[in-house]
């Protein structure tokens, strides 16, 4: 019998903020989020601090470095004054998402073999502060060697692809190509995250992929969230991505 590692479930709570800012008022807290998220069975709690300030604020990322006790994972651009705030913040994870002001949420991966000295600087100021980077990229073996080459430790591929594809050999074909990347990162010793679009149906073969150790998940919890509440959504996702590693190692 192989045995599997199960993936660490972090849950991203930036739509929580998304509904508190819509009348820019103090409810739902993130905080309470993160902390309902916890007693769920969350592994991290995932948060991006966008430069347009759409949804997180400081405000967040200061609380809840003091109160999130798995791990922090801070989304981020790779730009200046936003690597300053994770140096001074120190989030256990930094990871690295291009961002664009018009779009609805993180479209594509970081083009880390096209903007490879803009990252490279971000990267070695985030590491010289002795923070662990991580690098949203897509599922191609390329961007997951120049990765490596930036001195990552992670990369989280982006499965919105496969995630949006309908089933059948569409889906198949962008699984294979998460399983080859996931090959590459693992054989090159990088950590393997993946994340986007993820939802409880379509967890099981992301969780399954060889190495499989973080998947990063928000809008289908959150969506859950509003009929189940929080801490039941974050269980079933978690016992979603146990099942399917279990499935597959029997
Ligand atoms: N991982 C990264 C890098 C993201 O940017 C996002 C979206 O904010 C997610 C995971 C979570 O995506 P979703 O909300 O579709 O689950």
């Amino acid at each position: 019998m192989k045995t599997f590692k199960i993936p660490r479930l972090g849950v991203n709570i930036d739509h929580v903020a998304t509904l508190r800012q819509a009348r820019g008022g103090r409810e739902p807290d993130p905080v309470w989020a993160a902390a309902a998220s916890e007693l769920g069975g969350a592994d991290g709690i995932t948060i991006h601090l966008r430069e347009d300030r759409r949804h997180i604020q400081d405000r967040d990322l200061r609380l809840l470095r003091e109160t999130v006790r798995t791990r922090l994972n801070l989304e981020m651009s790779a730009e200046p004054a936003i690597v300053a705030i994770a140096i001074a913040t120190r989030p256990d994870q930094v990871t690295l998402v291009p961002e664009r002001r018009a779009e609805l949420t993180t479209e594509g991966g970081l083009d880390v073999v096209g903007q490879r000295a803009r990252v490279a600087e971000a990267v070695a100021r985030l590491r010289d502060a002795g923070l662990e980077v991580s690098l949203f990229i897509d599922p191609d073996p390329r961007q997951v060697e120049a990765s490596k080459a930036l001195g990552a430790v992670a990369v989280e591929l982006h499965t919105g692809r496969y995630a949006d594809a309908p089933h059948g050999p569409e889906q198949a074909r962008e699984l294979e190509a998460l399983a080859t990347a996931g090959g590459t990162a693992v054989g090159c010793g990088l950590a393997l995250h993946a994340g986007h679009g993820l939802n409880y149906t379509n967890v099981g073969p992301v969780a399954t992929i060889a190495g499989m150790a973080e998947l990063n998940i928000g809008h289908s919890i959150i969506a859950r969230a509003v009929f189940s509440g929080l801490e039941r959504a974050v269980r079933e996702m978690k016992s979603c991505i146990i099942v399917a590693r279990n499935a597959a190692s029997g």
